[in-house]
């Protein structure tokens, strides 16, 4: 099968993305920097409802500049949870109820206590240092309006000085950036294909450049083809622009091949956080043995979806 847009097979696709992690890990330099963007100490999140649900517990991690942090688990284990719960986008009955999530801000300097946030500041916060894409965020694009008003409104609201010339510019400056062509800038989210869609959703999120990109599920809707070629896009980005990234995806063949580092979630708690290699070869936690298990794809036996020079099998020691 290839695909209608660029004739390329799946086996290629397969192949730039090799190269592009080969070129992330060797001669193009590693994008991670060691100097922290996010640290999370003990974060707690609850569900306040009659029987009261601790979806998140005691979540600590730092997240590096430039560093794609995988987030893996079984559905319900508190993956968008902690997600939403990193810049404050959690909703009652959820609520916080212990911990410290701190933005480190290399433009400002600042250390930003993000729980702390409110009003104006959170807001934009929000979009210009920490940026989401939902999962399902292909699907919350306003179908009333074309792709130039939903990319301007992001700049109306926060960078209210530009001007309309200015606004359109950056907007066919951003699409070109995810690999859609600027003419569609005049479409509705009805003429674009799912894949399109996503590609918008991720230009409005990189519309004020974030340092980090918190990625919920983001190509789980999207055939395998289409997915590849926006993950090697997200790659590309974040070599280019240098942001962070929380990738949650249950896809964990995917993680191993994207991410420098995973967190293993289970029951609301992270179990096993660990370098992708580490995580794969030297699986510490009898949930991440299951885990990696349950994908025939990394037992050997269909073994062409494996990360570029993983060739062991971590379930048969
Ligand atoms: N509004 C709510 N009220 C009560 N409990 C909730 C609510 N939303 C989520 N939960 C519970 O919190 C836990 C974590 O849910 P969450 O959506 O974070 O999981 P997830 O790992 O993102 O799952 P998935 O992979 O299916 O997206 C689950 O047990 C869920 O039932
Ligand atoms: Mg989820």
């Amino acid at each position: 099968m290839s695909d209608p847009t660029t004739n390329r097979d799946p086996e290629d696709l397969q192949e730039i993305l090799h190269d592009t992690l080969e070129a992330d890990r060797t001669g193009g330099g590693s994008p991670v920097r060691d100097e922290p963007v996010l640290t999370v100490e003990g974060l707690n999140v609850v569900y306040e409802v009659e029987q009261p649900v601790h979806a998140v517990k005691d979540a600590s991690f730092e997240l590096r500049r430039g560093e794609v942090l995988g987030l893996a688990g079984e559905s319900g284990c508190g993956k968008t949870t902690l997600a939403y719960g990193l810049n404050q986008l959690h909703r009652p009955p959820a609520r916080i109820s212990s911990g410290t999530v701190t933005f480190h801000d290399h433009v400002t300097g600042e250390h930003v206590d993000v729980l702390a946030l409110e009003g104006d500041r959170l807001r934009s916060f929000r979009w210009s240092k920490v940026a989401m894409v939902f999962q399902g965020a292909m699907n919350s694009l306003n179908p009333v309006l074309n792709v130039r008003t939903q990319l301007g409104d992001v700049f109306t609201t926060h960078l209210p000085h530009l001007g309309r010339e200015e606004r359109a510019r950056r907007g066919a400056e951003l699409l070109e950036l995810v690999g859609v062509d600027p003419s569609r800038l005049d479409a509705f989210p009805h003429e674009l294909s799912g894949g399109m869609r996503q590609r918008v959703m991720i230009a409005m999120a990189l519309s004020l450049d974030p340092q980090l990109m918190i990625m919920d599920e983001p190509t789980t809707a999207l055939d395998v083809v289409v997915q590849r070629e926006i993950l090697q896009e997200v790659l590309r980005l974040r070599r280019e622009l240098g942001f962070a990234v929380v990738f949650i995806t249950h896809d964990l063949p995917m993680l191993l091949e994207i991410a420098d580092r995973i967190a293993v979630m289970k029951a609301g708690r992270i179990v096993e956080l660990e370098t992708a290699e580490d995580l794969y070869f030297a699986p510490r936690h009898a949930y991440t043995r299951t885990l990696l298990g349950s994908f025939p794809s990394l037992t050997g036996e269909a073994g062409d979806f494996v990360r570029a020079g993983f060739d062991q099998d971590p379930t048969r020691s």
